[in-house]
Formats: structure tokens, sequence, C-alpha cells
């Protein structure tokens, strides 16, 4: 029988010798990927440190929504930054942490995920994934102190493995190869890209967006703004300097959208 399990001696193998291979670390369980590098992050973890879990009990997402963490399917990994920077300049984290994963999952898989503004992975109209971003800043120098970098991967779910209330909305890396996906694989190929992400992510900004805006499935799409209760609806036009989202409303304004405050619909459904 295979052994699907995730381990850091086979994430390490497909790393090689890498910077960041040994401030791995991999769970069984945890409540949350993020909410352990907080409190490590806190305590001064360095950058680089990643902590992988198989499942988690609480799985956290944007706006406050929860993240289903099953066991021996998904990848929940988290990664701590110490950019050094002021939050101003790391807007579009989220931005550069997506267009990292659609170049992990191409070189782990061979095919490349599109995102939903801001923050989620997709293959067709379902999602196979998010990306939840966290920072903490220093009260004296009002710099980042540190950011957490989450990111969870359905993996190797079967469409029945999906609960029934996100079954129509989600898939997995194994349903879109129409086999098994070794998460070891992914992580490694996370890690690099991750690696690269932080590596330019100051300096090549634009650069980043611009392949952003070319991965990002929303734009040119009629979709739904919900903003606490309520909703309107808008033509996508663009993604704005710091990752927010430029639309069109119905009477012809334009308006920047911004991920701390919406989430988007398509029109006719999730994308
Ligand atoms: C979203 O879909 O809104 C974002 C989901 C982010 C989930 C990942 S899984 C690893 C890390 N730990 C968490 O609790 N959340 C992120």
């Amino acid at each position: 029988m295979t052994d699907n399990s995730i381990s850091v001696d086979k994430i390490q193998d497909c790393l090689g010798a890498h910077p960041w291979a040994s401030l791995i670390q991999v769970f069984d369980e945890v409540d949350s990927t993020n909410t352990l590098a907080k409190t490590l992050a806190a305590q001064g973890a360095p950058e680089g440190t990643i902590l992988i879990a198989d499942r988690q009990t609480g799985g956290r997402g944007r706006l406050g929504r929860s993240f289903l963490s099953p066991g021996d399917v998904g990848v929940y990994y988290s990664l701590i930054l110490r950019p050094g920077c002021s939050p101003g300049e790391l807007m579009h984290l989220t931005c550069a942490t997506a267009v990292a994963m659609c170049e992990a999952a191409e070189e782990a898989f061979g095919f490349r995920p599109g995102i939903k503004w801001t923050n989620d992975l997709v293959v067709g109209r379902k999602k196979l994934g998010g990306i939840l971003t966290e920072l903490s800043l220093n009260p004296k120098t009002g710099l980042v102190d540190w950011a957490v970098v989450g990111i969870g991967i359905n993996c190797r779910q079967r469409e029945a493995d999906f609960d029934p209330s996100i079954r129509d909305m989600a898939c997995s890396a194994a349903m879109v190869l129409g086999q098994d996906a070794d998460r070891n694989v992914l992580i490694g190929t996370m890690t690099k890209a991750l690696h690269r992400m932080s590596v330019t992510l100051l300096a090549a900004k634009d650069a980043i967006l611009e392949q952003y805006r070319r991965d990002c499935v929303t734009l040119g799409k009629q979709i739904s703004v919900v903003r606490g209760d309520e909703v309107f609806h808008a033509l996508a036009l663009s993604v704005d300097p710091e990752g927010g989202l430029v639309v069109r409303l119905e009477d012809g304004t334009e308006q920047t959208v911004n991920s701390g405050e919406v989430s988007i619909r398509g029109f006719y459904g999730y994308i």
C-alpha cells in the first residue's frame, strides 16, 4: 500500500539544500497552523519557519470563516515571514502568495490554477484552495514584526469526500489530474515558490501584480460584491497596484473594493 503521509524527510528530499528545509515542522493535528505560527512568531521564530498539519480542527479562512481541514487529503501550511517593512508595502502579500501557489501547482502537477480575487485558487469553476495572511506590527516602529502566510490546498479528495455543503464548489488536485496527488511533492514546490516570492516581494511588486492579473479569472466577469448585509452587482475591471479590485457598478460609477471588507461571487455561481 502507498504511504501518503506528510513527512519532513520526504519534503526535505524534494527540497534538497534549501535555506528553509531545516525550519519545517509537521504535525498530525493542530487547531490552526496559522494560529500556531502566530504564537511561534510572537515568541521569536525566524523567517522561513513552516508549520504543516495533516488536519486542522479549527482551520480559519478570510472574513472569519472556517476552513474545513480533514486529515489524509489536504495540505494545511503556514509560513512565517519577517519582511521588516511598513504594512503599506505589504498590501500585495496575498496576491504574491496566490501567484506563488499557481507556480507551485504547475511545477508539482503540471496544471496552473486560476485565482478568484483575492485569495482563492480555482480550477474551472471550483475552489482548489485558499490563502489567509495575517500581520503583526511592532508598536514602537510601526513596521511589520511578522507576517504569517497560511495556505490550504485540497490535494487528494475525491468528489464524494467533500462535505455536501461545498461539493458543488470544491475540487482537488487529484480530481484535476485523474489520479492521486503527492502532498510532499506539492509542499516542496510550495516552499520553493514561497521562498522566491519572499526574495522578490518588495522589489518586484509591479511584475508580481502583472502576473496576478494574468492569473486572475475574476477580471472581465459580472460579479456580486457582498459587504456586510449589502450586495451589489458590478463588472470586475482591474486589480489596482495594492491588490484592490476595481469594479464598475450598474450606474456606471467605478469603485475599488478591498479584500478586508468584501467578498465576491460570480453573478451565476461561485466564480
Ligand atoms: C480562505 O479560503 O478564505 C482561506 C483559507 C486558508 C486556510 C489555511 S489552511 C492553513 C492555514 N491555517 C488556517 O487556519 N488557515 C490557513
